[in-house]
């Protein structure tokens, strides 16, 4: 079962991915993460894409795409995979085919835009394991610290109310398109597209997300 993961930024893709990986034993493959991880290494090409990101830019098709087909290269990705934050562009749509991914199932996390700017100042991620929790809706067991580490926590620094504006503005130009193209092809009975409300408790969302899989795969 093949899953992709759909929403605006901040809208809690990378939450529900942690519930969603562990209840249906896929293979969590985020983007951000990995663009991230990237960004440590002190290569030019590094710099520059962590310039991009913090502009709250889209990194490049070409550069996204061979990420994700070096990653798959070293996963087993045969008990299905988790697609967080790919593709968002229709460019990185029409790679799927050669990356050897269908995908079965589309859901989309709406949350809009003044919940998210709120919502995103609040965040606090474990930087080496991509964990992500909220001051107020998700706060980790001792304050500023990952629950499973004891190590600190960081604002991300693309987590800016400049920049979340702008990677918004990104999301609605280069990745909602994507949305309705799955709506589209779902509503010609080509696979299955789900929008849920993302305004709801993290548990709630994770309720929706179960039901509207297990409905699917009855
Ligand atoms: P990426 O890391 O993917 O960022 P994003 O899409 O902007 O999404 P976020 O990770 O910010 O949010 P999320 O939806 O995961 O929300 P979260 O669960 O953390 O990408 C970063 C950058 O990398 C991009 O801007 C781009 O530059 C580049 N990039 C990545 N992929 C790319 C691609 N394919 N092509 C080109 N460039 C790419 O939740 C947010 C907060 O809300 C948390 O604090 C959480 O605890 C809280 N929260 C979650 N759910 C709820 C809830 N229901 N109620 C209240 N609070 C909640
Ligand atoms: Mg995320």
């Amino acid at each position: 079962m093949n899953i992709l993961l759909l929403g605006a930024p901040g809208c809690g893709k990378g939450t529900q991915s942690e519930y969603i990986s562990k209840k249906y034993e896929v293979t969590h493959i985020s983007t951000g993460d990995m663009l991230r991880e990237l960004c440590m290494e002190g290569t030019h090409e590094a710099a520059k894409i962590k310039r991009s990101i913090d502009c709250g830019e889209l990194v490049s098709d070409d550069i996204v795409i061979d990420l994700v087909k070096k990653r798959l290269r070293l996963i087993d990705s045969k008990s299905g995979l988790l697609l967080d934050g790919f593709p968002r562009t229709l460019n990185q749509v029409e790679s799927l085919p050669d990356l050897g991914i269908e995908i079965d199932h589309v859901i989309e996390l709406h949350v809009p835009d003044e919940v998210i700017v709120k919502r995103v100042g609040g965040r606090r991620v474990h930087p080496s394991s991509g964990r992500t929790y909220h001051i107020q809706h998700k706060p980790p067991i001792n304050i500023g610290l990952d629950d499973i580490t004891d190590e600190p926590l960081i604002l991300r620094e693309d987590d800016t109310e400049h920049t979340v504006k702008l990677r918004l503005t990104e999301y609605h130009q280069q990745t909602a398109p994507i949305a309705t193209y799955y709506k589209s092809q779902a509503d010609e009975d080509r696979g299955n597209y789900f929008q849920l409300d993302g305004t709801q408790t993290v548990d709630m969302v994770s309720d929706q997300i179960s039901k509207v899989l297990e409905v699917t795969h009855k």
